[in-house]
């Protein structure tokens, strides 16, 4: 058996209501915190102030750093290093969507690197403690070792990674999602089934990571199109947030594959969410992935109780597109040949393309991005 890295957030919590426990996990960590939160969701939901309550009632001051956007830039992390050290703050919570938590996760592990933050940037030393709330279920960031940012310069995007962007604490509380809307909770959703998937058939797969990425299938499988169709379904909600951690928690040890080495660039020259990128690409990728990994779809496919073979598995994620309106005409998005070398380097030095069970190489995608655009 080849070696087995397990990482998460040191402690995780789940369920409905823990989010009260903030400020009784902050308390004995900081005396002031910086929460990293996107522009207006988490005010508008009414959570700022209850997770605000929360840190005051346990005697710990707050700050809020309420400037992180849809896939979000590095010069918003560098925003909130600084809005970090003018309060004075000793810990970052870092509360919203996959981009708040990345953000602040990325602003507590790099606090106290003297150098401007790249794409190059390890966050290998010391940082500050983070305690992630998230709400959406869809990255898994919450208990994964790396940020994703955007250098709006470069127009590139990818992961920076490191063992001090791993969370302290990670509070999962499902309630935090019901004000989700359906569009975020269908493209978030679609993130953390590729992620279930792509971590199920990676070829860093292993006996620890492998049985929580099937149970993240069966139980996004079981929820995504009840969250969407009814955002106040607690059940399907705790489902999906079980979902998308346990899924976040496969690729922290077995990493990703193809559909998300693409999805970065594809993401960031064509400005479409994450989740969406991901979602039309999986079944190309696994098309593509048939002749390396017919089994593993197959074992997949019953696992998630979608059938007996990895045509079940494929047809149902057709028919989930097409219900949640997902697909992607990626000519009318933009995709052209011109761009096509813009897109192949991104994805071939990128670690989950690494990882994909079919090795790729340069003809490949060109043939894969082809068929994209007909
Ligand atoms: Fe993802």
């Amino acid at each position: 058996m080849s070696e087995i890295a397990l990482r998460s957030a040191r402690e995780i919590f789940f369920g409905p209501g823990v989010r009260t426990q903030l400020g009784k996990h902050a308390a004995p960590m900081g005396k002031h915190a910086l929460i990293a939160c996107g522009r207006t969701a988490l005010q508008a939901s009414g959570a700022l102030d209850e997770l605000r309550g929360s840190l005051e009632a346990a005697g710990v001051g707050v700050s809020v750093f309420a400037e992180v956007e849809a896939e979000p830039s590095l010069a918003t992390v560098e925003r909130g290093r600084v809005a970090l050290r003018e309060s004075g703050c000793d810990l970052v919570v870092a509360a919203g969507g996959g981009s708040a938590l990345d953000v602040g996760k990325a602003i507590a592990g790099l606090a106290n690197d003297p150098d401007p933050v790249t794409l190059a940037s390890v966050a290998g030393g010391v940082g500050l403690p983070c305690i992630a709330l998230p709400t959406t279920s869809g990255t898994g960031a919450e208990v994964t070792p790396n940020s994703v940012l955007t250098d709006t310069q470069t127009g590139e995007k990818a992961s920076i990674r490191g063992h001090a962007l791993l969370p302290e604490i990670a509070l999962v509380d499902p309630e935090l999602t019901l004000s989700c809307p359906a569009d975020q909770t269908t493209w978030s959703g679609l993130d953390a089934l590729t992620q279930a998937i792509e971590a199920s058939v990676s070829t860093g797969a292993n006996p620890v990571s492998a049985p929580m990425a099937e149970e993240a299938g069966r139980r996004i499988a079981g929820s995504l199109r009840h969250a969407v169709q009814d955002g106040s379904n607690l059940q399907a909600r705790e489902d999906m947030a079980l979902g998308s951690l346990l899924a976040g928690l496969a690729l922290a040890s077995a990493r990703l594959g193809l559909v998300h080495g693409l999805a970065h660039p594809l993401g960031s020259l064509y400005h479409l969410p994450h989740g969406r990128v991901c979602g039309a690409l999986l079944p190309w990728v696994i098309d593509f992935n048939l002749s390396h990994a017919e089994a593993k779809y197959a074992y997949l496919a019953r696992g998630m109780d979608l059938g007996r073979d990895e045509d079940d598995l494929v047809n149902w994620i057709d028919d989930l597109a097409d219900d949640l309106d997902a697909e992607i005409d990626f000519a009318e998005a933009g995709l052209k040949r011109e761009d096509f070398d813009r897109i192949i380097p991104p994805t071939l030095a990128s670690g989950s393309t690494k990882h994909n069970p079919r090795p790729v190489d340069e003809a490949d995608l060109r043939e894969l991005l082809g068929r994209l655009i007909g």
